[in-house]
């Protein structure tokens, strides 16, 4: 999420580094910095917003310096700011650090760190913990690899961090634990960074660093230490990447990359919420039992993507909480004088937080009294800021226009919230939510399997890509997912799809039936398998070509399909999460056949800010 850039050589390090992070903008960050050691001294700049700031803040003043590390930072704890901007440092200012990642018990740590050593904390970063933990450690060990190898022990979480001390301007220390980290190897210079964009233009050869590993690293050599601090040998990694198939690892377009990025995203938005007992910690919402009670009525407001991610919700919602739910597009609510109260939950999903219609659906919400909770990607984005509570989705920067990743976690994040409203609200038995949760848990790991099935979606793309239109249909879930596949497939492929309830299809589109119109037809809810098979076989009837998607396991539906596509056994209800899968990956084949241009669709924006 965050990009980090380390320097030790004979070069100016501010140089290199500033050079370093504007490779790594694309991934989208809100604030930078940079520390070097001049003279003796620790230095650090930062700001909030883009490299150019940075570097006005600099100005001509060189940092003349061979020793320093820089960083662009993906807000996750405390708003996008100078004071949040990294890199952070301990109470003295010796020890600089930067960090890309999540330090799980950083409360904990703090907590310590003010009762027993008095420690003044100047950010709300779990980053600055981090700087004042091992500025600590360093007091009585007089050593940073000692010091970072200490603090480790008491670190829990995912990161990567880079550290830097004023007393040892000679050595760059870096950890990797679940957050990328390389280290690039020039002659007479050393490099640290999160990506491979970031050091191509300096250096070919790499050491990939592995989980729980650390780095010493000093102009002439890199030495790389195992958990338990034995030193071990790393083979160099030639990168033979440009620098465009770098930015994307390798991927062709960052849909794709994002698309594979879903487990992951996924797997944080959920496991890093649940606490031992696997209940939920809603980080960042404050919702009593009480309140939850008393809502009469949740609307979920939205756009696009977002918005089909409220239908799953409302769903879900209903089901579990057993409160109604209506799901509204944003620039429709905003209209029509809905009946909003202070019994009112009203949950805004947004990726980028910045949607001016979703925004001003919000503030009409608010100005009628209703409790504002949002589910929002960016930390610090305008629908964050102006709502009560915020679920953030930890999908990461998401750079292609068409949403993916993105999608997913809000759907993660409707499950948690159902759950969590349940259990509250006593609606589900613990029973039942050890259970749902157990099934969300396994769904990383059935999305990494159903992946591989990558090159059998491309084949159909191959054979399919020059339709003039498309359908998608389903029941229940399914049919909330078939707006979402069908969205994806227009924004990309520019064809004209269009998606409806199967049940619906007979009220009058099943008019625009003709032998060989493409359907794609999702199956994946058990109760309504038959019904939907029943739906298939009248569009069959009027010669409709099928591409039906199913559960591994239901094939009766076989017979009544063309192609079919299968995706692993799992409980209906969060199905969605693998269905809406293949559909994104069919589009980007369809889109890749037909040349377009995959991640910035023409007419389309990656936030639309006006009306
Ligand atoms: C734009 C994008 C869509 C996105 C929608 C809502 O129209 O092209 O992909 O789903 O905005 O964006 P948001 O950032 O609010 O989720």
């Amino acid at each position: 999420m965050c990009g980090i850039v380390g320097y030790i050589g004979k070069d100016n390090a501010k140089d290199v580094i500033i050079d370093g992070l504007k490779k790594l903008e694309y991934r989208g960050y809100d604030s930078a910095g940079i520390a070097v050691v001049r003279n003796g001294k620790l230095e650090i700049k930062k700001h909030v917003g883009g490299i150019a700031n940075l570097e006005n803040l600099i100005g001509d003043d060189p940092m003349t310096s061979h020793i320093g590390i820089g960083h662009t930072r993906w807000a996750t704890h405390g708003a996008p700011s100078d004071l949040n901007a990294h890199p952070h440092s301990n109470e003295d200012e010796t020890i600089a650090i930067i960090h890309n990642g999540i330090i799980e018990n950083y409360q904990e740590l703090k907590q310590e760190l003010i009762e027993k050593h008095n420690i003044k904390f100047k950010s709300e970063t779990d980053t600055e913990v981090i700087a004042q933990l091992i500025g600590v450690i360093y007091k009585e060990k007089k050593d940073l690899l000692e010091s970072v190898f200490a603090a480790e022990e008491k670190m829990r979480g995912a990161y990567a961090i880079v550290a830097v001390a004023q007393d040892e301007p000679d050595k760059i220390v870096a950890v990797r634990k679940d957050a990328p980290l390389i280290v690039g190897l020039g002659k007479g210079s050393n490099f640290i960074a999160s990506d491979i964009p970031a050091l191509l233009k300096y250096v070919k050869e790499i050491y990939l660093i592995e989980n729980n590993e650390t780095v010493l690293a000093t102009a002439d050599e890199v030495k790389i230490f195992d958990e338990n601090r034995n030193e071990i040998k790393r083979e160099v990694f030639h990168v033979t990447w440009d620098a465009d198939s770098a930015e994307k690892e390798g991927f062709e377009h960052f849909m794709l990359k994002e698309i594979y990025e879903q487990p992951k995203g996924l797997s944080e938005t959920l496991n890093r919420r649940l606490d031992e007992t696997g209940k939920i910690n809603l980080e960042g919402i404050t919702l009593t039992k009480e309140q939850i009670e008393n809502f009469s009525k949740i609307y979920i407001v939205a756009c696009g993507t977002a918005y089909h991610a409220g239908l799953v919700g409302k769903y879900i919602i209903e089901q579990l909480v057993k409160i109604p739910v209506e799901v509204d597009v944003a620039s429709e609510f905003r209209y029509r004088n809905p009946l909003v109260d202070e019994n009112t939950l009203f949950i805004a999903i947004s990726q980028s937080g910045e949607t001016l219609d979703t925004l001003a659906a919000l503030r009409e919400a608010k100005s009628k009294g209703a409790r504002v909770l949002s589910v929002v990607n960016v930390v610090g984005s305008s629908v964050a800021r102006e709502s009560d509570d915020v679920f953030y989705t930890w999908a990461g920067p998401e750079i292609a226009v068409a949403s993916t990743k993105a999608y997913t976690t809000q759907l993660m994040c409707m499950y948690m919230l159902a759950l969590y409203m349940g259990l509250e609200k006593g609606t589900i038995t613990r029973e039942f939510y050890d259970r749902f949760i157990k099934d969300l848990q396994g769904i990383p790991a059935k999305l990494e399997t159903f992946l591989k099935k990558a090159p059998e979606i491309e084949e159909e793309a191959k054979q399919l890509y020059n339709r003039e239109q498309v359908f998608f249909i389903g029941r229940g879930l399914d049919s909330a997912v078939s707006y979402e596949g069908s969205l994806k497939l227009k924004e990309i492929s520019y064809i004209n799809s269009f998606a409806i309830a199967a049940g619906e299809l007979k009220h009058g589109t099943i008019a625009l039936m003709e032998p060989g119109t493409l359907v794609i037809a999702l199956a994946c809810q058990d109760f309504l398998y038959e019904k939907m098979v029943s739906n298939i076989q009248e569009i069959k009837a009027r010669g409709a070509y099928v591409m039906a998607v199913a559960k591994e396991g239901n094939v009766s539906i076989e017979a009544q399909s063309d192609r079919m596509i299968y995706i692993p056994e799992c409980r209906d209800e969060i199905a969605p999460l693998i269905s809406v899968v293949p559909l994104q990956l069919f589009a980007y084949y369809v889109a890749k056949e037909r040349g377009c241009n995959i991640d910035k669709p023409k007419n389309l924006a990656k936030s639309v800010t006006v009306e």
